[in-house]
């Protein structure tokens, strides 16, 4: 990509070579890590999610010029130096409010978030006992799909939602951008040497009507190249 402009939406999003198309003056925000559901006040419900993709998304989001907001689940990591704003939660609930509240006139929003697929249906405020009936068996529910949500809003960002799968992975995704609506949509295969927790990740991008392999990388240069082709989809606009 070369050249710059304005995407239409107000926005002038420069670019100066093949893979440093840069967003400058855009609003982004990103979600990343896992939630925890808590099931009573010593126990909970997670997941392996270090956050690590989401924060050097934000960073690379941040250092390409955007204004990030980073909504982040529990997780042991300092905040980029350039990232505006960053929103705390715990729980899946606590991220969708966040999220919903942060992408209010923003321009992208790029979920990376683990989020906890249940939580438990009723909080114990004591700590369950061993032996108490019902402990066994935990009634879960489902927590709400934030992706999906903000992919439904009128107007909308442009929303770009990861997958970790572990096999079939271009029918996957494709099925996925399609059902939530995704302006695109990246897919990483989770094994124990890439993805979920690791250092490193490979994935695969599609969109409507393409896609791309970023080859195994370290989780920051893959950061990089993900926000010059979000970038680039972003300025030619969703119906290009
Ligand atoms: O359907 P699946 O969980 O694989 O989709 C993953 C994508 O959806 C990620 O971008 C994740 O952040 C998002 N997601 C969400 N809310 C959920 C579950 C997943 O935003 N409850």
């Amino acid at each position: 990509m070369s050249g710059g402009g304005d995407d239409g939406r107000g926005v002038h999003v420069k670019s100066s070579g093949r893979d440093s198309a840069t967003l400058a003056g855009a609003r982004v925000v990103v979600n990343a890590g896992p939630t925890y559901e808590d099931i009573d006040p010593v126990r909970f419900l997670g997941n392996r999610s270090s956050g690590k993709m989401g924060f050097a998304i934000a960073e690379a989001a941040s250092l390409a010029g955007a204004e990030v907001t980073l909504v982040a689940g529990p997780v042991a990591l300092a905040t980029p130096a350039k990232v505006v704003l960053r929103v705390d939660v715990r729980s899946a609930l606590q991220m969708r409010d966040a999220v919903l509240e942060a992408v209010r006139g923003a321009d992208i929003f790029i979920a990376t978030a683990a989020v906890a697929d249940w939580r438990v249906a009723e909080y114990s405020s004591h700590k369950i006992k061993k032996g108490t009936r019902g402990a066994r068996a935990l009634e879960l529910v489902e927590n709400p799909d934030i992706l999906a949500e903000v992919a439904a809003l009128d107007p909308r960002p442009f929303v770009v939602g990861f997958a970790a799968e572990t096999e079939r992975v271009a029918e996957r995704a494709r099925k996925k951008l399609e059902r939530k609506k995704l302006d695109m949509l990246v897919a990483n295969l989770v094994d124990e040497h890439v993805g979920i927790g690791a250092d490193d990740n490979a994935v695969e991008l599609f969109w409507p009507g393409g896609s791309e392999a970023l080859p195994r990388a370290s989780k920051l240069e893959i950061a990089n190249a993900l926000v010059a082709r979000i970038a680039g989809r972003f300025r030619a606009g969703r119906h290009a």
